[in-house]
């Protein structure tokens, strides 16, 4: 459904012409917000309301990060000048404010040029594809902090080293990603049903829901009894066209082995497995680590992440290193702010950025994870882990 920048006063009219049903927007800012929630829209149009030198902004950073979004201006004046900057920044087309025709033409042809664009973008977008790190996120005991972790890690990928990156809640039955930052469920995994087997970038931008500057959420469905209509086969495939929108893929998971996590792993340049430092959840990281080694994952893609690292319970450093026969890749502290900030909705790492846990979280990510994208081992998502097994 189009957006229309326009105060109340004039949108009425420039509705009719653009034609269907129309978002109404009254500046740039809630324009671009609501762009940003809807990944599949194409047509924005900014009426003479709008000051030209903000407009010119907005469709300049609009052509680099949607480009197949066009943007049609209606202006009181059009000159040369006026012409010459709008083309400069990207706008498809500029019609005088009042002709009807010549506004509901140039959306049309806007619209065309969106739908050629986007259905050209799987086969075009091959030279140009992103080749994304698929990294996902493990603890075989629940509750280790792998949602914290995840989401985190998703901001300071996205916000620290500036990449594009994705969080996939893969807890599919009891996923709180979106609660954690709350995040409005609206679009879930299980809006990929029907893609299943033609899955393409178009269909897997529609699923996505973005959170902030260059951090988009693929979340977990909501109503209970979805979660068992997703095939794993179906988050292979999600997996492998988001690397090639993404620079960073990052899996939270539940706390089983499941087909669907054995799956992520395949597809996976990195494995982050969480402990806290207490004896029932270092048994099961023992377990997962030799089930790793088992399935033939390389341990060169491995990081282990003790979380909770000061708790006093009586485990230190190296007994907890002793104990899992691997060495820690990062300490992340045990925090009040950790569950105040999920219960605030605003991750730590946003929240407080300086906070010994956000700052443990920068450096693990910037250390262990921040190599050129696509440059890790990764098994490729249709190698069977039967093969590997029997292997
Ligand atoms: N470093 C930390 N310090 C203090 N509390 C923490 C820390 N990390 C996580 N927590 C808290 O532990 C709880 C569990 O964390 P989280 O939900 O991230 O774990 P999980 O592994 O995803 O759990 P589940 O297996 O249920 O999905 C949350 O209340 C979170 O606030
Ligand atoms: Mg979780």
């Amino acid at each position: 459904m189009p957006i229309l920048c326009e105060a109340p006063v004039g949108a009425r009219e420039l509705m009719h012409s653009i034609g269907g049903e129309v978002r109404a927007v009254g500046n740039l800012r809630a324009a671009a917000q609501l762009l940003d929630s809807d990944p599949a829209e194409v047509l924005v149009v900014i009426g003479p309301d709008a000051a030209t030198h903000e407009a010119l902004a907005f469709s300049a950073a609009l052509r680099l990060d949607r480009p197949a979004v066009g943007v049609v201006w209606a202006r009181d004046h059009v000159d040369v000048e006026l012409l010459t900057l709008a083309l400069q920044s990207g706008v498809r087309e500029v019609v005088p404010a009042g002709d009807h025709a010549a506004l509901a033409a140039a959306c049309q042809r806007s619209r065309d040029v969106s739908r050629r664009m986007l259905t050209a973008a799987p086969a075009e977008d091959n030279e140009s594809a992103r080749d994304g790190r698929i990294i996902t996120v493990f603890a075989a005991k629940g509750g280790c902090g792998k949602t914290t972790l995840s989401v985190n890690l998703g901001v300071v990928l996205a916000r620290d080293l500036g990449r594009k990156v994705c969080v996939v809640d893969l807890d599919l039955a009891f996923g709180d990603v979106a609660i954690s930052v709350l995040l409005d469920p609206a679009r879930t995994i299980v809006d990929a049903l029907p893609m299943a087997g033609h899955l393409d970038v178009t269909g897997a931008a529609s699923l996505l829901t973005t959170y902030r500057q260059g951090l988009a959420m693929l979340l977990a469905p909501v109503t209970p009894g979805d979660a068992e209509k997703i095939p794993a086969s179906l988050v292979g495939e999600l997996l492998g066209v988001l690397r090639t929108m993404f620079d960073y893929v990052v899996v939270d998971t539940p706390a089983q082995f499941s087909e669907h996590v054995l799956t992520a792993m395949d597809a996976s340049a990195h494995h982050v497995l969480l402990t806290t430092p207490d004896v029932p959840a270092l048994k099961n990281l023992r377990v997962t680590l030799d089930m790793l080694d088992l399935l033939s994952y390389p341990r060169g893609i491995r990081s282990v992440v003790l979380n909770r690292a000061d708790s006093k319970v009586g485990l230190s450093v190296e007994h907890v290193q002793r104990v899992v026969r691997c060495p820690i890749s990062a300490h992340v502290p045990s925090s009040r702010a950790v569950p105040v900030s999920i219960n605030k909705g605003t991750p730590i790492t946003l929240d407080n950025p300086a906070h010994p846990v956000s700052q443990a979280i920068i450096r693990f990510a910037q250390q262990r994870l921040a190599d050129a994208p696509g440059s890790g081992a990764r098994f490729p998502v249709s190698l069977s882990r039967r093969g590997r097994r029997s292997g």
